[in-house]
């Protein structure tokens, strides 16, 4: 037999390397590297006798196709961020920051399924059995039929889970805390980790269980991250919010059974979480009107419009290089907005810090948000607000073209919904509803923009003068 060699695994990305290094060369992580015996569990190697290999009947593309089985949770925001409920046989990752909420929203979940007459059994092997039924009182599902039990072993929950009747749906909270004994290295390593995750999938493609795992997201790399198992299961949420806010956000990354760009909006409350089916609400919340350098962005999340501010502080630098943060956008999308700035419209921003921020702690991913963000810059360059009944949005190009965005309908009623009676948008959109009536104005440049929000007061000109 070949000599047994080691590896070098990142806990952080799973990529394997020969020796042991301090940073990770595939994801550029330091200190993640773990040696681990690589026999046993995933990539045991050629270690044991090849067996024959069984032929497998070959079918066509076309054919009877099977609506994917699902539970409903009735959570109707969990509902629409799996694509419409758990999927029997099939495996859902959740990961997520601790102290996010998962075990939370997953106990939640149990006994909304148990209320409905569904077998669900809770496997918690990060708190005792007392902990978890302390959050169980507190969110009211004490009394529902949950089955519970505390363990870390594959082999004992695969054997506790596996017996009597099948489950509908089994929770495994969390998978950095399974270990197998067919796997030699530490609990928490990706070894571990995939070996267990694994072990877990087969159960639920052989009985026909949902499966749930919970992965926590790390950053020490002490424990493998979720990512390690990505590709193994069928889907995978990541639950989202900042621990200053109470909002919690669903997202799905992955889904082999429905759409990937939904979200589930939630908000944490002293009983556990609330589902919230107006997030726009939510997130204008807190709005000043008067205050220059907000602009509110009409934004579409899968199948729902969600309107969001986006607040901009443009201020004079006293630092040799000008600083330019960002939360909840992409900071290379910002250097681009400021660059079309400065060369189309003759907005001068590199004697000036810029900070950037998506109220309530939202992530914003659409290009469409372009016209937003420059709005806000502007107006909060020139010290002007923006009138507080308009929204934004509309794609910028590095030509200073505004382009048309999707969905153009769908935002613009959103925004009349919630009591937004104009809005800037582009011109040429596919989709615009008719009866505008005047109070949607077609830009079609960057330049006329800057022009309606500052050149009319010339406001942008004394940083040019200087
Ligand atoms: P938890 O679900 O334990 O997080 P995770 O499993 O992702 O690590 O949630 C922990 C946080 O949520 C904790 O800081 C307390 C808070 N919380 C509430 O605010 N209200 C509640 O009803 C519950 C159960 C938790
Ligand atoms: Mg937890």
């Amino acid at each position: 037999m070949a000599k047994v060699r080691t590896q070098f695994i990142c806990q952080n990305c799973g990529t394997v390397h020969s020796r042991w290094a301090g940073k990770c060369d595939g994801c550029g992580e330091w200190n993640t590297i773990v040696e681990e015996d690589p026999m046993g569990g995933i990539g045991s190697g050629p270690g044991k006798v090849p067996k024959k290999g069984r032929a497998v009947t070959l079918t066509s593309l076309s054919g009877e196709i099977e609506e994917a089985p699902r539970i409903h949770t009735g959570i109707s925001e969990l509902d629409r961020a799996t694509g419409g409920g758990f999927v029997r046989g099939s495996a859902v990752l959740i990961g997520g920051d601790p102290g996010i909420g998962k075990s939370t929203l997953l106990m939640q979940a149990a006994a909304a399924l148990s209320r409905r007459g569904h077998r669900i059994i809770y496997v918690s092997g990060e708190e005792a059995v007392a902990q978890v039924r302390l959050r169980a009182q507190r969110l009211d599902a004490a009394s529902t039929d949950v089955l519970l039990a505390a363990e870390t072993n594959v082999e004992d929950i695969l054997a506790t889970i596996g017996e009597g009747k099948r489950p509908d749906l089994v929770i495994i909270d969390s998978i950095q805390t399974l270990w197998s004994d067919t796997a030699d290295s530490a609990p928490g390593t990706v070894t571990q980790v995939r070996t267990g995750v694994q072990a877990m999938i087969r159960f639920a493609k052989q009985t026909g269980a949902a499966m749930v795992l919970v992965g926590h997201v790390t950053k020490e790399g002490q424990i493998a991250g979720p990512r390690v198992v990505e590709h193994m299961v069928d889907a995978v949420l990541y639950f989202e919010g900042d621990r200053g806010h109470h909002y919690r956000i669903l997202r799905t990354v992955k889904n082999r059974f429905g759409p990937t760009d939904e979200i589930g909006v939630f908000e944490m409350s002293d009983r556990g979480l609330r589902e919230v089916s107006n997030p726009s609400e939510l997130f204008l919340g807190e709005r000043n009107e008067k205050a220059p350098g907000a602009a509110v962005f009409a934004g579409i999340e899968g199948t729902r419009p969600v309107l969001v501010e986006v607040q901009a502080l443009v201020a004079p630098t006293s630092l040799g290089t000008p600083r330019r943060a960002v939360v909840g956008w992409d900071s290379s999308r910002l250097a681009m907005i400021l660059a079309v700035l400065e060369a189309h419209c003759g907005v001068r921003l590199g004697q000036h810090d810029v900070y950037l921020n998506v109220a309530g702690g939202y992530r914003i991913g659409e290009p469409a948000a372009d016209m937003a963000v420059a709005s806000a810059l502007v107006s909060s360059l020139a010290g002007l607000a923006l009138p507080a009944d308009c929204v934004y949005f509309g794609e910028v190009s590095l030509s200073g073209a505004i382009r048309p965005v999707a969905h153009t309908a769908q935002r613009l009623k959103e925004a009349e919904k919630l009591g937004f009676s104009a809005a800037i948008l582009p011109a040429g959109s596919a989709d615009m509803p008719k009866g505008n009536g005047g109070r949607w104005t077609e830009i079609d440049s960057l330049p006329d923009l800057v022009a309606r929000i500052a050149g009319s007061r010339g406001a942008l000109r004394p940083a040019e003068d200087d």
